[in-house]
């Protein structure tokens, strides 16, 4: 099977990229946009900027990939509030340019969309539940699934939420390496106690992509982790395991913070169908502190 990825200089890219390396019978196309930041792994190299559409076509039409899984996006929710059309450019047209070149090669897509579809009124979610965005994030999101399910491509929509792990110069951060850092600076931060995410470790992220590349599972699917938490629990269990200060972590209501895009309060997904269907389980969230605290002490 060829494979090929965008977006890969990302957490998800690079885990996936990984994730297929021990697998002899994928042949991957790793792209992204400029030049290659991820060191390891066997994979071919592509640069391709998903929103240049003659580039997205040459790449594809060369490679002719059997599945195409697109990980890339503007993924900073308060970005694409204040750059809106930056964010149509980047999850909706560049979409657009990924379904017009697939047609031509008959490709799988696997492509990568949120838990913040949801308005987070009735949280945890199940795959039919009725999307509500409060964000231009989630409306391009939103519209990109759309676009999909229009396409008359085999594809599958992949939704996840608060992904977190490390891999090589990453370009953005994630929760708890946030709080880990702050707290070994000895800096007192206020963490949300009134939003819910199931929080998804992001080797577990790309074992969903890869198990739906697999068996060309159409449809919808919610992949992340099992556990419900606040991001003050997910801050309190970060300071416990790495053996932090958790003093300096104080409760926040959601509403002091002054961002310019609004979060849905309570998400988390309910997974049965991906376990069904899929035969996916994630680790518990405690399990995948302890695997990043391995890779951390590796890195
Ligand atoms: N992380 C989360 O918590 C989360 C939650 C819900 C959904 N998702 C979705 O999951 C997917 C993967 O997210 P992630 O965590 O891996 O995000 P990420 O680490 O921010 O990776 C996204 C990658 O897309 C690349 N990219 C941006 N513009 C591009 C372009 N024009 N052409 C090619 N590549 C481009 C970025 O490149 P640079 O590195 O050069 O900037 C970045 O490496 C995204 O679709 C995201 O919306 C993520």
């Amino acid at each position: 099977m060829k494979v090929l990825i965008t977006g890969t200089n990302g957490l998800l890219g690079q885990k996936l990229v990984k994730l297929y390396e021990t697998n002899e019978g994928v042949d991957v196309i790793a792209t992204a946009r400029g030049a290659n930041r991820n060191p390891f792994g066997s994979y071919t190299y592509e640069q391709m900027d998903v929103t240049v559409a003659s580039e997205v076509v040459k790449i594809i039409s060369k490679h002719q990939p059997d599945v195409v899984i697109n990980t890339a996006a503007m993924t900073h929710v308060d970005q694409c509030e204040q750059d809106p059309d930056t964010c149509q450019k980047l999850n909706v047209d560049a979409v657009r340019n990924l379904i017009e070149s697939c047609q031509e090669t008959n490709s799988f897509v696997v492509h990568l969309s949120t838990d913040f579809i949801f308005d987070g009124e009735d949280g945890p979610y199940v795959e039919d539940d009725l999307p509500n965005p409060l964000s231009k994030y989630a409306e391009s999101k939103l519209e990109s699934e759309q676009l999909l399910a229009s396409s008359g491509l085999k594809h599958a929509i992949v939704r996840t939420m608060l992904v977190y792990g490390i891999v090589h110069d990453m370009s953005r951060s994630n929760i708890i390496l946030w709080v880990k850092k702050s707290l070994e600076k000895k800096q007192l931060i206020k963490v949300v106690n009134d939003q819910w995410r199931t929080p998804t470790l992001a080797e577990d992220l790309a074992k969903g992509c890869a198990l739906i590349a697999e068996k060309r599972a159409e449809g919808v699917w919610h992949i992340s982790g099992k556990d419900l938490l606040t991001p003050y629990d997910i801050a309190i269990a970060t300071a416990e395991y790495f053996d932090l200060d958790k003093s300096l972590i104080e409760k926040a209501d959601g509403s002091i913070f002054t961002q310019p895009a609004k979060r849905p309060a309570k998400t988390g997904f309910i997974l049965d169908k991906a376990r069904r269907e899929l035969g996916f389980e994630p680790v518990s969230f405690k399990e995948g502190l302890a695997i990043l605290k391995s890779q951390l002490e590796n890195a």
